[in-house]
């Protein structure tokens, strides 16, 4: 089995598990090939729908792994018991949402060595979430599938409060790597944060004044980054 390349960084990123758990897991295409590859001895296989359920049930009775990899039916953590899974993995969802699924199992998020977590929108509102809620940030990347990219950070629970840990719209480990996938993806932002200043400029509401405001910020941040990293680059 191939996975995207979206799915195939956090698989590559996991070995030696005990335990992984998938929340949202939907195709159980990641336990899959976790355990085919021996990444892991053991998964579980999580969505809040049962359709999805189903069909991963019926995907990994067709590999004949139903003794390795267990179904279960339910809203985000609720369905570990505490120190159950070594790894967490929350991929292919809203960044809110995924704050939302780990506040409330806070204890259960806690009690995991490591998250891996994948959100489609909002990262930089999951990051600030997660460093004020006892989680350090310890790698983010970020994968190009087609034209869209993907963020994926790694997380531990962390319960040194006093340590400050900056946040902002694309993390620093991120840019530390100065990768190319990185310029294009802050190319990507500046362009999208364009096209959204044009559209409310045109309205002229309150909310539109406030958002067009907003969104000046981000695309000044972005620009600055973009010449940042190029001027290091001539370097
Ligand atoms: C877009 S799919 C992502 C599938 C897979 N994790 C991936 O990254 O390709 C999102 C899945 O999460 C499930 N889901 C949404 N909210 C959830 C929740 N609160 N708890 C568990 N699963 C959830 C949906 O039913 C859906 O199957």
């Amino acid at each position: 089995m191939c996975l995207t390349p979206r799915l195939k960084i956090i698989a590559d990123s996991i070995e030696n598990c005990k335990c992984v758990a998938d929340i949202g897991s939907d195709h159980a295409y990641l336990p899959i090939y976790l355990v085919k590859h021996k990444k892991v001895k053991k998964a579980i296989a999580t969505d809040v729908n049962i359709g999805p359920a189903n069909n991963s049930k019926k995907r990994i009775q067709l590999h004949g792994l139903d003794n390795f990899i267990v179904i279960r039916v339910g809203f985000g953590l609720n369905v570990l018991e505490k120190g159950e899974a070594e790894i967490l993995v929350i991929s292919g969802m809203g960044g809110l949402l995924i704050a939302d699924i780990l506040k409330q199992s806070l204890e259960i998020a806690k009690s995991a060595g490591q998250l891996i977590l994948q959100p489609m929108r909002d990262s930089y509102l999951l990051r600030k979430w997660l460093v004020e809620n006892g989680f350090k940030i310890i790698d983010v990347e970020i994968v190009k599938e087609g034209n869209k990219f993907y963020e994926i950070m790694w997380v531990k629970p962390y319960d040194n409060v006093n340590e400050p840990q900056a946040i902002n719209y694309i993390d620093d480990k991120l840019l530390n790597k100065k990768s190319l996938v990185l310029k294009d993806y802050i190319d990507s932002k500046i362009k999208e944060y364009e096209t959204i200043i044009e559209r409310v400029k045109a309205q002229n509401t309150f909310n539109s004044i406030k958002r067009y405001k907003e969104c000046i910020i981000v695309l000044d941040y972005y620009k600055e980054v973009k010449e940042c990293l190029w001027q290091n680059a001539e370097l």
